[in-house]
């Protein structure tokens, strides 16, 4: 039996979420927060955790689905990803937002660091590229560095028409076309809405092998479903223990009750610290494979929580800027400014308890205490003594922090670790009674970039946006 199926391992790879340092009884009375506080928000949490049910209930939050009812297409993922592994040298995915930062997170965590520079024996696997970009010098890039004809390219948009993706897509289907001729579409899959955007219908049109986001599953929330898993299998991650992290931690915040449910617990801790004038929240992970799980995180809570009206159409102006740290990179950079800056901030810290690697610090140079005190050490303890003294130090400051635990990294950590998240985000959108599956605020810009381009129907916009584009020579220096 897979070890991930096994209850003891489970349960020994549960992550767990200490909130110890958000308390009054350890950061102090001014800043921390009091059990009472949390017991006063009885009915607010009741009614967030009804409207939890009823969404899911309604089917508005298929994400919280993926860890149970994708089987069949699960079986046909890890065909295809044998498929692409046999035949291709690299693979490239064309997206943004959600549409890339879930893949380039997982990659980061479960792959190798130096994945693709690895020779091609120890890969086992294609190389694996994300252009969520449009900037022109990184595309040219990238045609340096892969030949069309050995790549397959997965394009992913939710909605199909995402203009950024369909640019870099046309650009690549031109090059396929001169590279391999007809056989272009078998370089190509498409992973979008099964009804929507105009993805959907030139993959029927052309024959390219197509995955479906499900309705019901928004850009943030995907990376659960064929956004993800699809790049995830193909780099040889096994997916199935992925969406196993996942279902363990729905369950393990299956109650209502926020003192035994760890997702509500951290929403709840962040309503609060909201509420208290902490409208910036940094995640710094303590290891460079966790990385781009900030970055994850980042669009997650932006653009899930950044909301001008709630639902009842009050103008609220919420959210909490994410902020992206590293341990112990930013100890030298950004922690002089947690610790002695505005109190206008909570720090989650991703731990790790076993690192993948032991490296051990050789001794040298008795002569000299401040060195030799490293000797016999490893780095392991370093990391984990920094990450500690990081901790306490911004205690001693009383600045709010808390910790996310990974006994380990791994398919199935990791798969908790992004549900935990995304369950995090959603309940604290029913606190703050906002809608935290829309975005709104971005669809400015993209008319603004239709109108810019010439789209058809967007002239009125063009004429304001050359009027609004008129600066003054004076402003610029
Ligand atoms: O979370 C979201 O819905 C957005 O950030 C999208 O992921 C992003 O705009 C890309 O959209 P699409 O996947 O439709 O190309």
């Amino acid at each position: 039996m897979e070890k991930f199926r096994q209850q003891k391992w489970k349960e020994d790879m549960r992550i767990r979420f200490d909130f110890n340092n958000m308390m009054e009884e350890f950061v102090g009375t001014e800043e921390g927060i009091q059990k009472k506080d949390i017991l006063a928000m009885e009915d607010r949490i009741h009614r967030a955790a009804a409207g939890m049910k009823e969404k899911r209930k309604k089917g508005g939050m298929a994400w919280r689905d993926l860890p149970y009812n994708q089987a069949e297409v699960v079986a046909d993922i890890k065909k295809t990803a044998a498929e692409i592994q046999r035949s291709f040298e690299n693979f490239v995915v064309l997206g943004i937002g959600g549409s890339a930062l879930g893949p380039i997170a997982v990659h980061q965590a479960l792959n190798h660091i130096y994945y693709n520079e690895l020779p091609k024996d120890l890969r086992g696997y294609p190389r694996f590229y994300v252009v969520d970009n449009i900037d022109p010098e990184r595309m040219a890039a990238l045609f340096d560095i892969i030949e069309p004809k050995e790549t397959m390219f997965n394009v992913i948009t939710k909605s199909g028409a995402t203009s950024e993706t369909m640019a870099q897509f046309l650009i690549v289907r031109n090059m396929l076309r001169e590279a391999v001729g007809d056989k272009y579409n078998n370089h190509i899959i498409a992973t979008t809405d099964k009804e929507k955007g105009n993805l959907v219908k030139i993959a029927r049109e052309e024959g390219f092998k197509t995955f479906y986001i499900p309705a019901g599953v928004g850009g943030r929330f995907s990376e659960l479903s064929p956004v993800g898993l699809l790049p995830a299998a193909v780099t040889g991650i096994d997916i199935d223990e992925l969406l196993a992290g996942a279902a363990f931690m729905d369950e393990a915040c299956s109650v209502d009750n926020v003192f035994e449910n760890p997702a509500y617990m951290a929403a709840t801790l962040q309503y609060i610290a909201i509420n208290k004038g902490k409208n910036i929240s940094v995640m710094m992970p303590y290891s460079d494979g966790l990385k781009y799980m900030a970055d994850w995180y980042a669009q997650l809570w932006a653009e899930s929580l950044g909301k001008r009206y709630d639902v009842d159409g009050n103008q609220v102006f919420t959210g909490q800027t994410p902020v992206k740290a590293l341990g112990v990179t930013d100890q030298h950079s950004q922690v002089q400014l947690y610790t002695e800056g505005p109190f206008d901030k909570v720090i989650t810290f991703l731990r790790v308890d076993r690192y993948r690697a032991e490296m051990n610090i050789p001794s040298g140079y008795q002569d000299m205490p401040a060195v030799s005190f490293l000797g016999g050490h490893s780095l392991n303890e370093l990391i984990r003594a920094e990450q500690w003294a990081t901790e306490y130090a911004l205690l001693k400051a009383n600045r709010l922090n808390r910790t996310i635990v990974l006994p380990e990294i791994n398919p199935f950590t990791i798969g908790q670790l992004l549900y935990f998240l995304e369950l995090e985000t959603a309940f604290c959108g029913e606190l703050l009674n906002i809608n935290a599956f829309d975005q709104p605020g971005v669809e400015e810009g993209k008319k603004a970039t239709f109108a810019l381009l010439g789209r058809e129907g967007y002239e009125e916009k063009r004429a304001e946006l050359e009027k609004g584009l008129n600066k003054k020579k004076e402003y610029i220096l």
